[in-house]
């Protein structure tokens, strides 16, 4: 397929891997996958969510830098282009129209919390964690989190942060930012994990992790590990599509998918094990829910020798890792608007990231000033954002890309592009065709209560 002669592309292998993994670990790793876990009765969510990462995660991962790559397109275009050449009706555009809605309401709420962790990086190198116990810990978090005009500011922070480099575009934006953030976050992983190993209770953490207990997994608990296994590896909105389409030709897209699904599932793994082991050490409470982090660590940190300094390191390793994430969420909609208006990439970073700065506002006033405002289901706003996309709208398009790469698509144009060889090419095929699509169409028939 012919590509447009201006795009950008990934200076080579490495950088796309950064940017992929950059995108793929970020707050569903750190925050949200240890109270998830926590939430939803330990090792039953962590099996389940390793499952639907092998079985679901992994296929859709490889199907979605394909056809990004195929396409070389934002993924609205892209998907349309990839219709045609396939003969197919030009609606599954709306595959990627879905998509990139679902990146601006994601970021919406995915900020709010970024900014906490912000504001927790100027706490913690203050020094305020030091001494602190578990009712003030939690006492400073919810006052925190009754005083909006506060939660505006570092979110606004966190807007312009991703904003910024968005404008920049993709080598010296995206690549630049990744080169540098990604190992550094890696390497403040390690000193965590050495810390915890030392002084928290490991042993009790493992067993809570990953000792089977099948008696707790229930429907809610398989459909929030399926809908965290596409936040986790940001699937199913056009994100990984969209770093695929600036992928040069050559890369094997099988390696590549290998490596940052798992390098993103130990990193929520090691980063579970460790705050498990931190807060069974001091008697905390798991299932703690959003607030685990921030109401659990800041003990630990206060006890620990140097706490000051690896609770600095801490947040800020969680601010990188969703800086990172946040801006592959908008860069759907940032390709599709300089693909398709006369607009640059900075304007479209302002108009994104001024509707994100209006989104999140409303997203964090649940916390306080709306707490008692519900939409679908009985849900604030903040979780209905979060909820309809991460459990209904990225299955959802990972569904719909399946079945478009399964059924739709010409299989030597699949082919062509993944490189397979032909074993390991027949059994992503037969995944991608039967065992992905009907996995979520089965969590998604037994949850709409069209099955019992
Ligand atoms: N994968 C990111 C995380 O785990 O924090 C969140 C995310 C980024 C989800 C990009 C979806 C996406 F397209």
């Amino acid at each position: 397929m012919t590509e447009p002669a201006h795009r950008s592309h990934w200076t080579n292998r490495w950088t796309f891997i950064l940017a992929t993994a950059g995108s793929a670990i970020g707050l569903g790793n750190i925050w949200k996958f240890p109270y998830m876990t926590g939430v939803n009765g330990g090792s039953a969510f962590v099996l389940v969510f390793l499952a639907c990462i092998a079985l679901v995660g992994i296929p859709l991962m490889m199907c979605e830098i394909m056809l990004g790559r195929r396409a070389q397109r934002n993924p609205v275009d892209g998907m349309q282009l990839l219709a045609a050449e396939a003969r197919a009706t030009a609606l599954w555009k709306w595959v990627g129209i879905m998509g990139l809605f679902a990146g601006l309401l994601i970021l919406a709420f995915y900020s709010v919390i970024a900014g906490w962790v912000l504001d927790y990086v100027v706490r913690a190198a203050g020094g305020e964690f030091r001494g602190i116990d578990g009712a003030t810990a939690q006492a400073r978090f919810n006052a925190f989190l009754a005083a909006p005009l506060e939660l505006i500011l570092w979110h606004s922070l966190f807007i312009a942060m991703t904003m910024g480099v968005v404008a920049r575009g993709v080598n010296s934006g995206l690549e630049k930012t990744n080169k540098i953030l990604m190992p550094a976050l890696f390497a403040i992983l390690l000193v965590l994990l050495g810390y915890s190993m030392a002084v928290g209770d490991f042993a009790r953490s493992a067993s809570f992790m990953f000792t089977p207990d099948f008696s707790k997994v229930t429907p809610v608990v398989v459909l929030s590990a399926l809908g965290h296994a596409f936040f986790s590896l940001s699937l199913g909105m056009g994100a990984v599509m969209v770093y695929g389409s600036y992928l040069q030709r050559h890369v094997s897209i099988a390696r590549t998918t290998l490596f940052v699904a798992i390098a993103d599932t130990a990193v929520g793994l090691l980063v579970g094990l460790a705050i498990f082991a931190l807060v069974f050490a001091n008697g905390l409470e798991p299932a703690a829910g959003p607030g685990l982090i921030f109401q659990t660590l800041p003990i630990a940190f206060g006890k620990m020798a140097g706490g000051t300094f690896i609770g600095t390191l801490f947040f800020l390793l969680v601010a990188f890792a969703a800086w990172t994430s946040a801006i592959s969420l908008v860069e759907p909609a940032i390709s599709w608007l300089t693909e398709n208006t006369r607009m640059t990439r900075h304007q479209a970073a302002w108009l994104i990231g001024l509707t994100d700065w209006v989104l999140g506002i409303a997203a964090l006033l649940s916390f306080n000033v709306w707490k008692d405002v519900h939409l679908l289901f009985g849900l604030n706003v903040f979780d209905t954002l979060d909820k309809l996309t991460t459990n209904i709208l990225l299955p959802l398009g990972g569904l719909l890309m399946a079945l478009f790469a399964g059924w739709v698509m010409r299989t030597h144009h699949v082919q062509e592009e993944l490189g397979l060889a032909s074993g390991a090419y027949r059994v992503w095929r037969f995944t991608i065709r039967f065992v992905s699509p009907l996995a979520i169409a089965a969590i998604f028939l037994y949850l709409f209560g069209l099955v019992k």
